[in-house]
Parts: C-alpha cells; sequence; structure tokens
C-alpha cells in the first residue's frame, strides 16, 4: 500500500512556522491551558498519573462526548488521536479495494488520499456556487452502479457552507437506496457564525457514522483529541485498528477534554469560537470589498475559514506560492481542496496581526494582479 502525499497538510507542516503571516491555519486560535483551568484547580492536574488510559476512551470521555448526540451511549463513543485518526480508522475498517466510494468536493482531501491507499475508486461529487449546495441528481446517477461509502463534510472545509436538511435527507435517502455508509466529519459543527447550532447528522439513518474533535470549533487543536460515533459493531473493529496506531490518548488530554466538554464550558467555548469568526468575517468581508473585485466569496455559514474565488489567470498554487515569496504570507492553494480557482483564508486569529495579515495579503495580490498584466 503507498499513501499519497497529503499535500495540505505537508504544505501548511513545511510553511506555518517560516512565514510572517499565516492565513492557511483552518482552525479558530488556540486557547491556553490557564484559559481552560482555573488557578485553584490547576494543583490537581498535578496530580495525573501519566499512564495508559482505557484504550477505547475513558468512560468519563465517552460519557461526555455521548451527551452531545441524542440517542447515544458510550458504547457508541470512540476516543482517537485527533479527528483525523477518527477518519483513518473508520476507513482502515470500512474501505476495501474495488469498493466505490463517493467524495465530497472540494473538501479536506485525507479520506480521499485514504481510499486511494486502500485500492478503493473514489468517485468526486461537487458542492457547487452560487451557495455551494449538491445536485442530488447527479449523486444518484452515481450510485447507480454501487456505491459502498457516501463521505461528507459538513460544515464544510474549505467553503465553510451548510447542506440544508432537505439536501441531508436527500443524501440520506439516496445512501438508505443503496445501503451505503454515510461517513459524516463533523468536526466545524458548532461553529456556525450565526450562533444557531446545527444538529448532528448522527441518528436519523442506521448507516451514519460521525466523526468530530476538540480541533476546529473547540479551539482545542493541541488536545489531539478526537472520536467517532457509529453503532457498537463499528466502533469495537475500529478500536482493534487503533491498537496499531496511538493505543490511548494522552492521560492529560482526557481530563482536560472531560472539562472542556463540561455543558456550560462548552458553551463558553462554541461561544467564544463564533465571536471570534464573526469578528474576523466582517473584517475579511470589508478589506475584499477594497480590492476592486480580485475576490468574490460565498459567505460561509460555519467554520473559521473563508474560501474566495480570485479573479486571476493563474493556478492556485502558483498563487500562494508567488505571495508567500512576495510578502510571507501563508494561504492554503484551492487545488490543495481539488477545485483550483480559489484560495482558503483562515479567519481565526483574533489578534491584530490578522488586520496586517490582511494588508500584506492585498499588496502581494495587487503586485501579483500586475505582474500578470
Ligand atoms: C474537515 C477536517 N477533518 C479533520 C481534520 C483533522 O483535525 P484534527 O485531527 O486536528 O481533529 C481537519 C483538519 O484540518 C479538517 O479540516
Amino acid at each position: 500500500m503507498k499513501i499519497p502525499r497529503f499535500e495540505m497538510e505537508r504544505w501548511q507542516s513545511e510553511w506555518e512556522h517560516q512565514v510572517r503571516f499565516n492565513l492557511g491555519e483552518s482552525g479558530v486560535f488556540p486557547l491556553c491551558l490557564s484559559e481552560l483551568v482555573p488557578a485553584e484547580e490547576r494543583n490537581a492536574l498535578f496530580e495525573t498519573e501519566l499512564a495508559y488510559l482505557q484504550t477505547d476512551g475513558t468512560s468519563g470521555l465517552k460519557e461526555s462526548i455521548a451527551r452531545i448526540y441524542p440517542g447515544a451511549a458510550p458504547g457508541n463513543i470512540l476516543v482517537t488521536t485527533g479527528s483525523i485518526e477518527a477518519n483513518f480508522q473508520l476507513l482502515w475498517h470500512l474501505v476495501e479495494p474495488g469498493d466505490r466510494v463517493l467524495f465530497m468536493r472540494p473538501n479536506f482531501l485525507q479520506m480521499q488520499g485514504l481510499t486511494e491507499a486502500f485500492g478503493a475508486h473514489c468517485i468526486p461529487f461537487y458542492l457547487r456556487e452560487p451557495d455551494w449546495t449538491l445536485d442530488l441528481d447527479e449523486v444518484n446517477s452515481f450510485c447507480e452502479q454501487g456505491v459502498k461509502l457516501i463521505v461528507v463534510t459538513d460544515p464544510n472545509n474549505p467553503v465553510g457552507s451548510v447542506l440544508s436538511l432537505e439536501q441531508r435527507k436527500g443524501l440520506e435517502d439516496l445512501a438508505a437506496r443503496t445501503g451505503a455508509w454515510l461517513v459524516v466529519d463533523e468536526v466545524y459543527l458548532g461553529a456556525e457564525l450565526d450562533g444557531n447550532t446545527l444538529p448532528s447528522w448522527w441518528g436519523a439513518y442506521p448507516r451514519t457514522i460521525v466523526t468530530c474533535g476538540l480541533s476546529k470549533a473547540y479551539g482545542l487543536p493541541g488536545l489531539r483529541v478526537g472520536w467517532i460515533v457509529a453503532s457498537p459493531e463499528i466502533i469495537q473493529a475500529c478500536w482493534e485498528g487503533k491498537d496499531y496506531t496511538s493505543i490511548s490518548i494522552s492521560a492529560l488530554s482526557d481530563k482536560l477534554a472531560v472539562r472542556a466538554l463540561q455543558p456550560e464550558k462548552r458553551e463558553a467555548l462554541l461561544a467564544r469560537t463564533r465571536d471570534i469568526i464573526r469578528t474576523n468575517w466582517d473584517t475579511f468581508r470589508a478589506w475584499m470589498d477594497g480590492l476592486d473585485g480580485l475576490l468574490t466569496c460565498v459567505p460561509p455559514r460555519a467554520g473559521a475559514i473563508a474560501f474566495p474565488r480570485y479573479h486571476l489567470d493563474i493556478n492556485s498554487t502558483l498563487l500562494t506560492q508567488r505571495l508567500m515569496e512576495r510578502k510571507s504570507v501563508l494561504l492554503c492553494p484551492g487545488d490543495q481542496f481539488g477545485l483550483d480557482g480559489y484560495v482558503r483564508f483562515g479567519l481565526g486569529d483574533p489578534n491584530a496581526r490578522f488586520g496586517q495579515a490582511l494588508e500584506e495579503a492585498a499588496e502581494g495580490l495587487r503586485l501579483i494582479r500586475d505582474e500578470l498584466a
């Protein structure tokens, strides 16, 4: 088995600590440990035994996660090292050579790379402008030859869109008709700009499997805590895979994750995220208006990201490379999400440097426009 290079992750790993302005980040600015643990409770944390934990997740953490999903019990939860491991374990278990896997695009391409590595066929179906909706007839036409999995990221990375409840139902009906698994990455759920938290996809269709984690909507990427919500059979099978990869999450992360998921704390973390992205989206929109039509963007509904189309005659990877060379500003090219002609901006930084980064980006984009003229 040969795993294709995960271009977006590699791009970020190589450059995010080298550039002066990082607008390539996909999550909200992370919290400090001190914001999660009040001073009077810190000593107790120092007594944490740095042991291996129950490897599918401690009962306390599984209960905290199960509480988020109506009808779920701890037996429906597998705790993983980030949602990236949740996606990995799931596809490792479900995908076999020759399977047909329908894959939403644009998207975070981890599950596409894994599908290909496991010898299956990845068939893209597209969210399309003007409002990033699906053509269910198109998806249906791909189902006719059979399909094992339908893979969705909702809210979507990179476009920040949310499928309507009708489109959701449409996909569930298609999955039901073909008996496909519906795999939904919900790592951005809870980061809705308008404050109306969407319901999880969990529970409406028996073969829906949800992956999620604390990295994006909760602002805690460094905890490396994710999870799968699925039937107990799927959970057991994925747990066996985990014996080969990460065994258990860290003991400190377990304690901190339980704390983050206490109902009041959870609400406060999600509210913090929404505040940051609402403010930054307003800044971003005003900034874009000053660019003489260089960028146009469907407003994101959720997530700490915006995915504008640029009106320049250049490939997105070349554009972002030039911007980095000229201005030391990091963006992610649309190519890395399976859709050229766009670039992804991170909206998660609450500090003044967000505005500075946008100013630098504007200068760089104008410069590149003049170079191309
Ligand atoms: C849609 C999506 N899923 C999963 C991940 C992995 O996140 P983590 O492992 O930090 O939870 C990312 C990271 O960018 C993502 O955008």
